[in-house]
């Protein structure tokens, strides 16, 4: 007959469990949570200036794009939303990848295509935001030429 072992719940956790240093599986959790709080704040205001404020959606048109992207202020708020949403996503995609996928080299291609495509993502539109220039291409039979005259 076995003799069966009961672990001892009161001694100290083994230095395997307990690792030291930065613990960066808590750090995600913490920021899912914490970008989720700003991401509300930051999407429904999106939201309501865009679709709801004046004229609300009949106001969209390239004006109303060309107006928002020359304000710093609208430039650092789709600067944020659009860094926290995509780190968030990513990371969100980066859990699911390692809750389903088995196989470990399919598992760390597709946490590495993940990231890399919200660094592209990432990249790509901090250059459209900070480097938008409304008039870039516009010619003199543009119905734009006017506006971009004036500015
Ligand atoms: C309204 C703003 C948002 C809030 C409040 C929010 C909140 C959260 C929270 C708290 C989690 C963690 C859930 C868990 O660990 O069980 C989560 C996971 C996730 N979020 Fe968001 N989120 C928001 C927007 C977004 C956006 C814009 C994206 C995509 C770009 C996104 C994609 C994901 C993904 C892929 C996960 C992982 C789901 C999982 O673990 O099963 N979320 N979200």
């Amino acid at each position: 007959m076995s003799a069966t072992t009961t672990p001892d719940l009161a001694a100290p956790r083994s230095p395997q469990i307990r690792k030291k240093g930065v613990n960066l599986e808590k750090v995600g959790w913490v920021y899912m949570r914490v970008s989720g709080v700003l991401l509300v704040v930051l999407i429904f205001g999106h939201l309501f200036t865009n679709l709801m404020v004046g004229d609300g959606i009949h106001a969209l048109d390239w004006g109303f794009v060309a107006g928002k992207l020359a304000n710093p202020f609208w430039q650092w708020w789709d600067i944020l939303m659009l860094w926290l949403a995509l780190i968030h996503g990513a990371n969100g995609m980066r859990t699911i990848v390692n809750d389903y996928v088995t196989g470990e080299k399919v598992r760390k291609t597709l946490v590495w295509a993940v990231f890399v495509a919200a660094g592209l993502l990432i990249v790509l539109g901090t250059l459209v935001v900070f480097a938008f220039d409304p008039c870039n291409g516009v010619t003199s039979d543009s119905v734009f030429w006017e506006a971009c005259q004036a500015l």
